[in-house]
């Protein structure tokens, strides 16, 4: 965690880049090659120019999610299929608008803004399409703003728009202290639903308990299914896992009747430490990884349900409901930003070793 011990600062390279930024450049994390956190270097490059329908937004501050660590290690299929090398990492971001590329309407520069972007928001610039940008809510700050919409969004799509949820069903969440496990307990308890949060560590009990979760399990301090069971006899209506091997066998075992096990992650075939890949680990958890059966599953009245939002960005009619709802709760206090921890964007390689390690709270940003 930031200030437990020395913190890894990227080397502007080759000139040092607050020097160089002016109107015709900007700065912005490129990874040229998959690696460990070296591989993060903060470049200077020409300014992006808004195309048609696209913004200039100057960021502020943006988010830093789990998937641009595996963005960096060159595991994440999107970043493959979608952009290949070298990359910049990042969905997510606040600021305000720039300039407007031609036939831009409803935003005007120098409006306040959060937004989100397929790759390339590790950067005090960034262009987007313009139903890509919405007016940041007045109750967030940029650094709470830049670290919302990523994983609002993905437990919004999870919860919100692949099954039918009813008050009074009972939901468990894995890695409910993390970024999208936090936004999930918000949003199942905006809607009446019984809420379980598990964490690994005792220090994210009390954070999630904050959260509204009706009960949290620390894993670490004890076995976790034997207190599921304790508190939900009947099993779960959903469980959201995104630790892969490690619990989709004994989350799906812990389903009651109709009840869905939401798959949208696999962070535990990933080291906590050392920023590169464990080919042993990762090749054993593919070994490990259940594999469902889909004639057992119509007999046990169980479901498997699994998303990657990388993969949906296109899709303007799950993307612009849902970013109007959440804005609209952010807007009135209905749900609250996470909490956020922030770092320079030259630091970036610390907020990337500070998630990796699995102990974070809430959301990490760059503050750029
Ligand atoms: N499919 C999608 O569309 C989508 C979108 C966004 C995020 N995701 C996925 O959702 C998960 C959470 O993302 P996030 O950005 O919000 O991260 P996060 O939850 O803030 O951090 C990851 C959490 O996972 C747990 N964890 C378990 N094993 C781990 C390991 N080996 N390394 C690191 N962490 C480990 C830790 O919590 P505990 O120890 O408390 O469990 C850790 O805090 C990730 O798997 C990410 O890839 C998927």
């Amino acid at each position: 965690m930031r200030g437990a011990g020395e913190r890894d600062v990227v080397r502007p390279n080759p000139i040092p880049a607050e020097a160089v930024t002016s109107m015709s450049s900007m700065r912005k994390i490129v990874v040229h090659r998959a690696g460990g956190y070296e591989a993060l270097r903060l470049e200077t490059h020409p300014m992006p120019r808004p195309g048609p329908g696209q913004v200039l937004v100057r960021t502020g501050a943006v988010g830093v999610n789990y998937a641009d660590v595996c963005v960096r290690l060159g595991v994440y299929e999107s970043a493959r299929r979608f952009v290949g090398w070298p990359i910049t990492p990042g969905f997510e971001f606040a600021g305000a608008v720039e300039a407007l590329g031609a036939g831009v309407t409803g935003h005007a520069v120098g409006d306040p803004v959060f937004g989100v972007t397929l790759f390339g928001a590790y950067a005090t610039h960034v262009c987007v399409p313009a139903d890509q940008v919405w007016r940041r809510p007045r109750a967030l700050s940029t650094d709470e703003a830049a670290g919302v919409l990523a994983v609002s969004l993905t437990a919004y799509h999870g919860l919100l728009q692949t099954v039918v949820i009813r008050p009074g069903m009972s939901v468990l969440v894995h890695s409910a202290g993390g970024g999208v496990g936090s936004a999930l307990v918000r949003l199942a308890k905006l809607h009446g639903l019984r809420v379980v949060g598990v964490v690994g560590a005792a220090h994210k009990v009390a954070y999630v308990g904050a959260l509204g979760a009706d009960a949290v399990i620390d894993k670490a301090s004890g076995p976790l299914w034997p207190q599921a069971e304790r508190l939900c006899p009947e099993g779960f209506d959903l469980i959201f896992d995104a630790n892969g091997p490690e619990t989709l066998r004994e989350s799906y075992a812990h389903l009651r009747p109709t009840g869905k096990l939401m798959v949208y992650g696999f962070h535990g075939m990933l080291p906590k430490q050392g920023g590169r890949l464990d080919y042993v680990r990762a090749a054993l958890g593919w070994v490990r990884m259940p594999r469902f059966d889909p004639l057992r599953m119509t007999s046990e009245n169980r479901s498997v349900v699994a998303f990657n939002l990388s993969f949906l960005f296109d899709r303007a009619d799950l993307l612009q409901p849902a970013a109007a709802d959440l804005v609209a709760w952010l807007e009135d206090g209905r749900i609250a930003a996470p909490t956020i921890e922030t770092f320079p964007l030259a630091e970036v390689a610390a907020a990337h070793r500070a998630l990796e390690s699995g102990r974070t709270v809430g959301k990490l940003v760059l503050r750029t």
